[in-house]
């Protein structure tokens, strides 16, 4: 089905099922400890062997020699794969860096070699006995340093273009009665998932089965058959349950790759579990980023020059941390300037973590128009709503699909007791805490994948749903449930979700904030097909047939819909695919943050009081995983505010804090109450469930709104996250 116009009224408006809270349905699963992950699959396999990665000790350089005598002799071992038998490999499309590192080393802990042994214990003593010889050689670890040789990509992260330009930048801000030429940093952060990565693999007959912990099972299968030299079809890819994402598990790591090499070297099924001290290094993360924000504006306070530049490193061949994203679309303004740098460097991989781009970007962005608002002498919340535009301010030819910013900040001031906030930084003092209060707007893109789904109605009136999408903590499972239920007038409990099976058709996956807009629409898709099937075989009229109860109706006729199956089953397929829309609107979700925050005037110790989110992001298939979801994202900002830093050694070139230990996110105590307001909303421009993405939104902003308040409460503005005590002083 491909959806190239506006939804138009369809079964899903009933809200019968979808748009009202439902508990996750793999919830009990999850919390009960009988959802398998990925090192989990005990039954699937026998005599599986187990492989500890070796990860490089330097960042840059050569092996010169490897030892593994004293590995090979250790008790339990197996086999050893490294570049020297593990045979050509090739390079999928969505990882920057090999795999299977040696002689060359691209990064510090990149996968050198993979120890297989019986026991998990031996596998990693063994490890630890592989002997390096390195020739070490210079590397670009400080991104500052680097910022004179940066280089203009090919686009900005996001697929536009690395510059634009509108109007006269230049002319405008110089003529600009009042102006900020302000300077933010933010640091390279890890994605942190509960579950670090993890895969089993087995052959057999030539072909290869594994159990993954992945978001995106199709791009992953794609990318193992181009690493290994494989058809596709020849793997099978599973990833049924994953203890979080953020990004981090969007592609294919050293972690499957490596199993499945271990497993072919070994003759026999071998799991790979990454140690948490593995991950922060080996994997990727979100690349620090600088970024110089110059706004201009009339004294009444329209916005008349507006330009955000932006720096991060990778390495060669990698990707922008696409910051300047939402500086093109959020707020009006005649004259604007968008650039993208990108430093050659040899850390580890950045790539794609929660809201990439908009994250980071806000963090700024939303600090500079706090800024900007003091300087004109304007409430923070007006001077958002004065700059509001309803049509793409770089194209002004074309309107938002739906955009309710204003309603947003408007409703959640009111609700926040805005007004009650003294524009006037550190005159708030509650005992010896300094109080002050932050708001930020909140901007995610939009974006829709194509997405299947085999839909398979049983002769007892039960619905199977298939599709390879996954559910990464989420709620996909659920969603998927309620939107199959809506379409074919079922209970939610006689509707069988099964995802992350790459037998099933190719779906979205999850990512991006599309994963619940686009699956479910693939859902719909297949649904719609479905029960044109059963109408015809009742001899119904498929127009105008009523799905409810169990029942199909059309006009005074009724039957049952497991009449509909007569054959005991009956399979329909299809999949959403997007049409001109997107280009005819710009689709996009939008929200306000306001936090409170109470800084002690002696330590220096910031506490976060309050937290509100108004989110305008369409259709809300399920109020409660919806909510989740934006706590969850306001409890990473916090992180991202005030605490969040891969600490890097300048010399060696490797993230020191790599556990949990050193590198800090929040817990319970750090966070207090947490309000969450959705917008009444159905956005038909953008797809039949009338849904946009929620799952990035929820961060998008929380950063500088909290570094907001911090300014307020203390009047110290900093521009370099995190937001900690010692840049009080
Ligand atoms: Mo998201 S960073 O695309 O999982």
């Amino acid at each position: 089905m491909k959806f190239d116009t506006p939804a138009g009224t369809n079964p899903i408006d009933q809200m019968k099922v979808v748009g009202k809270a439902h508990n996750r349905i793999d919830g009990a699963l999850k919390t009960a400890g009988m959802a398998p992950y990925a090192y989990e699959h005990h039954d699937a396999v026998n005599n599986a062997a187990y492989g500890s990665i070796v990860g490089a000790g330097i960042a840059k350089g050569r092996i010169r020699a490897m030892d593994l005598s004293a590995a090979r002799r250790a008790p339990g071992v197996v086999a050893i794969v490294t570049a020297e038998n593990a045979g050509t490999l090739g390079k999928g499309m969505f990882n920057t860096v090999k795999l299977l590192g040696g002689p060359e080393v691209d990064h510090y802990h990149q996968a050198i070699a993979l120890v297989v042994a019986e026991t998990f214990e031996q596998a990693r003593a063994a490890a630890s006995l592989v002997k390096v010889d390195y020739a070490e050689s210079e590397g670009r670890f400080d991104l500052k340093a680097e910022q004179s040789r940066a280089i203009v990509p090919e686009n900005d992260g996001a697929g536009g273009r690395p510059d634009t330009d509108t109007g006269d930048f230049a002319a405008a801000f110089q003529a600009s009665p009042v102006t900020l030429d302000a300077t933010y940093t933010t640091p390279a952060q890890s994605h942190a998932a509960m579950e670090p990565h993890a895969s089993m693999a087995a052959w057999q007959d030539g072909k290869l089965t594994v159990w993954t912990s992945n978001q995106m099972i199709d791009w992953t299968r794609t990318d193992l058959a181009t690493t290994l030299g494989m058809q596709k079809e020849d793997i099978r890819l599973l990833s049924p349950f994953i203890g979080g994402g953020f990004g981090g598990k969007l592609f294919l790591r050293a972690d499957a790759v490596l199993a499945a090499l271990g497993a072919r070297e070994a003759r026999r099924p071998v799991k790979v579990a990454m140690p948490r001290p593995l991950v922060p290094n080996n994997t990727t993360h979100r690349p620090a980023t600088i970024q110089r924000i110059r706004i201009g504006a009339s004294r009444d306070g329209k916005i008349t020059a507006f330009g955000h530049e932006t720096l991060n490193g990778n390495q060669p061949g990698g990707s922008m941390e696409p910051a300047v994203v939402q500086s093109r679309f959020l707020y009006a303004g005649a004259n604007r300037m968008t650039r993208n740098r990108l430093a050659v460097m040899d850390l580890p991989e950045g790539n794609a973590m929660r809201a990439p781009g908009e994250a980071p970007g806000l963090m700024a962005l939303e600090v500079a128009m706090d800024e900007m608002a003091e300087k004109l002498g304007i409430d923070p919340v007006e001077f958002r709503i004065l700059n509001d535009t309803q049509v793409d301010p770089e194209h002004p030819d074309r309107p938002f699909s739906l955009r309710q910013l204003a309603r947003c900040l408007r409703d959640g001031a009111e609700r926040f007791g805005w007004n009650r906030r003294n524009a006037t930084p550190a005159s708030v003092r509650d005992g010896r805490w300094l109080v002050g209060m932050g708001v930020a707007a909140a901007f995610r893109n939009n974006l829709n994948l194509p997405s299947g789904a085999r839909v398979r109605l049983r002769g007892d009136g039960t619905l199977i749903v298939e599709t390879d999408m996954t559910d990464i903590g989420t709620g996909s499972y659920t969603i998927i449930a309620q939107t199959a239920a809506e379409m074919l007038g079922l209970r939610l409990d006689q509707v069988t979700v099964r995802l992350g099976d790459s037998a099933y058709p190719v779906s979205a996956g999850s990512g991006g904030q599309f994963g619940a807009n686009s699956a479910t629409s693939g859902v719909y898709a297949a649904c719609v097909k479905l029960r044109e099937q059963v109408a015809q075989r009742l001899g119904f009229n498929a127009s105008d047939t009523v799905f409810a109860d169990g029942e199909v109706r059309a006009g005074n006729r009724v039957a049952r819909l497991r009449d509909g199956a007569q054959e005991g089953e009956i399979v329909a397929e299809d999949r959403i695919e997007w049409g001109d829309l997107s280009r005819t609107y710009q689709q996009s979700t939008f929200g306000a943050h306001f936090v409170e925050v109470a800084v002690d005037s002696f330590t220096g110790e910031t506490r976060v009081r309050r937290m509100l989110a108004v989110c305008a992001a369409g259709r809300i298939l399920n109020p409660q995983t919806a909510r989740s979801q934006v706590i969850g994202a306001m409890t990473m900002g916090v992180g991202g505010a005030l605490m969040e830093e891969l600490a890097l050694d300048h010399r060696r070139g490797f993230f020191v804090n790599h556990d949990l230990a050193g590198y800090e996110v929040p817990v319970h105590a750090d966070i207090p109450h947490q309000d969450v307001i959705f917008l009444d909303e159905a956005d038909e421009k953008v797809s039949p469930m009338k849904a946009k993405g929620i799952g990035e939104l929820g961060l998008c902003g929380v950063g500088a709104a909290v570094a907001n308040a911090v300014y307020n409460a203390t009047g110290v503005r900093i521009r370099d996250y995190p937001v900690t005590l010692d840049k009080y002083l």
